[in-house]
């Protein structure tokens, strides 16, 4: 297992697949009476430049699961790269906590950070990427439909972070990845061509899509995110003229495979990206999935502390 957890396209489908099983499996050790303390005395560091409900509350109640403990530090308190060059806060940190979680802007600061501390570094997201929120898809994909393998995943919107980490995911395992977005809202390049190889590996498959109807077709996962991500913000009013047509509504689940689930990272921007009555209706999966972020990032804790 390397050092740091800060992309999906760094791990192999059987190290992805080991800490999803550890994921199933402490999971239902969590249920069945609690968890083994794995991480007493450990503490986590957890750096935020963004907002967040489910990445601080799941990160923290995960450390708490295993018996160890998380310090939150808000964007206002650091100053990542600003009061302090991102090389001193991590040396500074690698001395005080066990591990370091950060949720940043810049992908490059979550690699800066990596490459300076001497305790592992996880990605709490990132504007290329969200592998941890990928991991508890996948989790929450497996209890539906056993693995991804052959299955059509349809992500339907803006080309952004958690389309990355679910690409790689879903072409890691075989998968068939779909994105349909509008003209100048792709998957970064450098990320599709990674998806491509993923892809020939595994038997999957990566393909584009600009109408939102063609591409639902067959899916037995559709999945959206907002339109406009923490730092686009002051181009939330032209994103809001592009993107209606490829809002996931009724008519387009429908469209889909009978037994589609509907995925989002959340938060939801409801009338927006998607309609309350597909957020709330009978193919969401969204509480499940924000739930499972728990049990996910409780394997990745394990793992990278080299502890199960
Ligand atoms: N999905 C997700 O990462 O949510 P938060 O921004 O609330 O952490
Ligand atoms: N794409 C969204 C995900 C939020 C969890 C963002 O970066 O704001």
């Amino acid at each position: 297992m390397k050092k740091d957890f800060v992309s999906i396209q760094d791990f192999s489908a059987p190290e992805l697949q080991s800490m999803l099983d550890l994921a199933i499996q402490l999971k239902k050790e969590y249920f069945s009476g609690g968890n083994v303390p794995l991480l007493k005395g450990k503490v986590l560091g957890m750096i935020f430049q963004k907002p967040s409900l489910r990445t601080r509350v799941s990160f923290d109640m995960a450390m708490r699961h295993l018996g160890g403990d998380a310090l939150y530090l808000s964007p206002n308190e650091i100053g990542l790269g600003q009061r302090e060059s991102i090389a001193d806060v991590a040396r500074v940190m690698s001395g005080y906590v066990h591990a370091i979680m950060a949720r940043v802007f810049s992908h490059d600061h979550v690699l800066e950070l990596a490459k300076w501390s001497s305790i592992p570094v996880i990605n709490g997201l990132s504007d290329y990427d969200h592998p941890c929120q990928a991991m508890a898809d996948t989790l929450t994909i497996i209890e539906r439909f056993g693995s991804l393998k052959g299955l059509k995943v349809v992500f339907v919107g803006d080309g952004n972070n958690v389309a990355v980490s679910l690409m790689h995911m879903v072409t890691k395992f075989g998968g068939h990845f779909v994105h349909s977005g509008p003209e100048g809202y792709d998957i970064h390049p450098d990320a599709v061509t990674l998806g491509y190889r993923f892809a020939a590996e595994s038997g999957g498959s990566v393909t584009f899509i600009r109408d939102p109807h063609e591409a639902v077709r067959n899916a037995q996962v559709i999945y959206t995110d907002t339109w406009t991500s923490m730092g686009q913000e002051a181009e939330a009013r032209q994103r809001e003229q592009v993107f209606p047509p490829y809002q996931v509504n009724q008519k387009l689940v429908s469209e889909a495979d009978p037994n589609v689930i509907v995925m989002h990272c959340l938060p939801a921007h409801r009338g927006q990206e998607i309609t309350d009555e597909v957020a709330d209706g009978p193919h969401s999966v969204l509480f499940p999935q924000a739930h499972n972020r728990l049990h996910a990032q409780k394997a990745i804790l394990a793992r990278i502390f080299e502890v199960a």
